[in-house]
């Protein structure tokens, strides 16, 4: 049983196969952090708590005259603001009569088969062999005016814990929530490492490692959307961990709009981490019998490094958190149109592209931003979801059925979220937008945003996709999002509910991707917010990729995919291969590069094939077939990183292999050419140790290809790349 309750000290211990989690209900009813890491005996780890008289530190008044407990210094499971503890803390409410002070005490306590799901919002799902269980802790405040009842999923063998908190109002008058965090984990020994993703568009999730300090390093956006900037995904792990050894927490948000995430260091050296939403842009009236749900997070423990705790969040997010047919099944190689041709096309050059497409291999034509409304170039026409025939020369219907003459899948590109103002839609509802009285919005590409947190707008953006998608066959849908949410006030709702339209907005677009989901269940969607801006594991609950970001630099991808794969897997990340002289940079990369980047994602092309010589036509054919041999050794493998592309390696790489070890694809790109310099050595992961490894013929044992390592052939132009396959030798 992954969740064990002992009774007779109140301690709850939460299992998964290698890390161990535990609380304790203590003799004033508190609920107690006692412990989070590896795996052991489960035992009152409340052994290790410091109880002491701390000047400045208050006691409850429930203790008595014992000045040895105080909330500001011990370890809590869910910390609350006005308790007593001036640390950041995980809730923050206000009542009626304006007042905001309470302290949590616990109730009862309920544990289940299964794992539980969340109205509403995104949540991991169990499956046969996952073996999970359900804990729900019930504290109410001192005025029992609310419950907390704090959600854990113990998904045993995926190992994995989520979390969630739901507030209940039980009183008569309405209550406030000011904060709400989905997670909250006090570390009270040992000094940490704090690592982050941030980023901006066009260089997304850069990895970040810094030392925990005394005081609070947050990370979060108030962009509306998770943001280019920090992505809800953090680790905490000791200061020696590396991507092999040493303990590792990691903590990701299933949520795609405003989160803060920070670790408080605090005067007794203790650890906090905390995650989720952003308390600026929110505050949420509950009434008598409400519930308020909080978004999930999923938290990881490996004691062996960075790289075993990304395969776990890898494993658990592609089997538990994707969802629909194109989960596991084979997903198409594509050719966008956007970087090959922009705005500027019509039907006979789209056809000129897939055809040519269609004889290189291509699976899948996607028709980018464009072909809707009046849309010649990004200033108007957005919101008008019907097909612009003229610019066109024909109706989609048409389009579609001569590519799929073509023996290709035909794609389209939304942007149902938003809408320029020049456009029919914006001049029929203009207070559709989302506006504050009495400001002029802000715009962003000349756009500005849809309110989705109303029923009514989204039913008429959800009619109009369906009437596009029921107008020809379409098997693929890119949804978009290109600019950042501002004025944030929704005319639908009453003042004291404004606090909710940020958060009810994201609802509001769950609820819409559910409806369209369960409608078009066969659609491969590709969630898109000018590339990467929209990059979480909210989102891949309904989208199983999301282009990895509008930089297609195969150089410039190797930091943004490196970033991207500590938190998910490959086969979430948008890859493609692009013109040359990259479009964002202007570097040339040689077109074996360029694919060999992209085939660590999800692999498709953007460029306009009646543009590329006959030689790299011949390539192309020739990395299609390649691709298709390694898919499943890419798709499901273990990712393994070799190197840290912002450290200046001169040789970077990585490495899929094959969960049983047999066979293993190690890819590498030279940084840095220098000539009469030694051949790097590059040391395999994953490997069996006793057994013997083919490459090119030549055997060697998997201990020295982990240990001693590889020598990698001489790179003799700038940005060569090398495949190599490893393959286990059988007699
Ligand atoms: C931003 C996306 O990231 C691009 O791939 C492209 O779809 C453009 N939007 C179209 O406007």
């Amino acid at each position: 049983m992954a969740i064990i309750f002992d009774q007779v000290n109140s301690v709850f211990t939460l299992q998964t196969s290698h890390s161990m989690y535990q609380m304790k209900v203590d003799e004033h009813g508190v609920l107690l952090h006692t412990y989070y890491g590896r795996k052991g005996i489960p035992f009152d780890y409340s052994y290790l708590i410091t109880y002491a008289d701390h000047g400045f530190s208050g006691n409850p008044y429930d203790v008595g005259d014992n000045r040895l407990y105080s909330l500001d210094a011990l370890p809590q499971e869910y910390p609350v603001y006005g308790s007593g503890d001036y640390r950041s803390t995980a809730l923050k409410v206000q009542y009626a009569d304006g007042a905001g002070g309470c302290e949590l005490r616990y109730v009862r306590h309920e544990i289940r088969e299964g794992k539980y799901s969340l109205p509403g919002l995104p949540a991991l799902y169990d499956s046969p062999g996952t073996a999970a269980h359900t804990l729900v802790i019930t504290l109410e405040d001192s005025r029992k005016v609310f419950y907390v009842h704090l959600y854990y999923g113990v998904m045993e063998n995926l190992d994995l814990i989520t979390r969630s908190v739901c507030v209940e109002n039980r009183g008569g008058d309405p209550l406030y929530l000011e904060q709400i965090s989905s997670v909250c984990v006090d570390f009270q020994h040992g000094d940490y490492d704090l690592h982050t993703f941030w980023g901006r568009h066009l260089k997304e999730r850069t990895y970040q490692r810094t030392p925990v300090t005394y005081g609070t390093q947050a990370i979060g956006s108030t962009r509306g959307a998770s943001s280019h900037q920090h992505n809800p995904f953090f680790l905490l792990t000791s200061r020696q961990a590396s991507e092999d050894t040493g303990d590792c927490y990691g903590f990701s948000f299933l949520y795609s709009g405003d989160f803060l995430a920070a670790a408080h260091k605090d005067q007794y050296s203790q650890t906090r981490v905390l995650m989720g939403i952003h308390p600026d842009n929110f505050r949420y009236c509950l009434y008598k019998g409400d519930c308020f749900y909080a978004p999930e997070a999923a938290m990881a423990y490996s004691g062996q490094g960075m790289n075993a705790l990304s395969q776990i969040y890898h494993k658990a997010y592609r089997h538990n958190l994707c969802r629909g047919a194109y989960k596991t099944a084979r997903r198409p190689i594509l050719l966008n149109s956007w970087e090959g041709v922009y705005f500027d096309f019509n039907a006979e050059k789209l056809m000129n592209m897939a055809r040519k497409a269609a004889q290189l291999g291509i699976e899948l034509f996607v028709l980018d931003d464009g072909w809707f409304g009046k849309r010649s170039q990004d200033i108007s026409g957005l919101g008008d979801w019907y097909v612009n025939e003229n610019k066109l020369g024909c109706g989609l219907k048409e389009l579609s059925d001569e590519i799929h003459a073509l023996g290709m899948q035909f794609g389209i590109w939304f942007e149902p979220e938003c809408v320029n103002e020049d456009s029919d839609l914006y001049r029929e509802h203009p207070d559709w937008a989302l506006k504050v009285p009495g400001k002029a919005p802000t715009r962003s590409r000349y756009q500005l945003v849809l309110d989705f947190s109303r029923e009514d707008v989204r039913e008429h953006i959800f009619g109009k996709i369906c009437q596009v998608l029921d107008s020809a066959q379409i098997e693929y849908l890119k949804w978009d999002f290109n600019r950042s949410i501002s004025d944030i006030y929704s005319a639908k709702l009453p003042p004291k509910r404004q606090g909710e339209t940020a958060h009810r907005y994201i609802l509001g677009l769950y609820d819409m991707l559910e409806k369209l989901t369960a409608r078009y269940p066969n659609l491969l969607l590709e969630g898109c917010s000018g590339g990467g801006g929209r990059f979480d594991a909210g989102m891949l609950y309904y989208t199983p990729q999301i282009w990895c970001s509008d930089d297609t630099d195969a150089i410039e991808r190797l930091s943004i995919q490196y970033g991207t794969s500590f938190g998910y897997p490959i086969s979430t990340a948008g890859a493609h291969v692009s013109h040359c002289p990259n479009e964002q940079t202007g570097r040339m990369v040689p077109l074996e590069t360029r694919a060999a980047v992209a085939m660590a994602g999800t692999f498709g092309y953007e460029l306009d094939p009646g543009k590329i010589t006959k030689t790299d036509r011949l390539v192309i054919q020739k990395q299609i077939k390649e691709f298709q041999k390694y898919y499943d050794l890419i798709q499901d493998g273990l990712y393994y990183r070799l190197t840290n592309p912002d450290d200046y390696p001169s040789y970077h790489g990585w490495e899929f292999v094959k969960e049983d070890g047999s066979e293993a694809l190690l890819c590498i790109v030279a940084l840095h050419v220098q000539p009469n310099a030694s051949r790097c050595c590059m040391k395999l992961k994953g490997l069996k140790e006793d057994k013997i490894y083919l490459i090119d013929g030549v055997k060697y044992p998997g201990s020295a290809l982990m240990h001693g390592g590889y020598l990698i052939p001489h790179a003799k132009v700038e940005y060569e790349s090398f495949r190599i396959h490893v393959t286990e030798w059988v007699e």
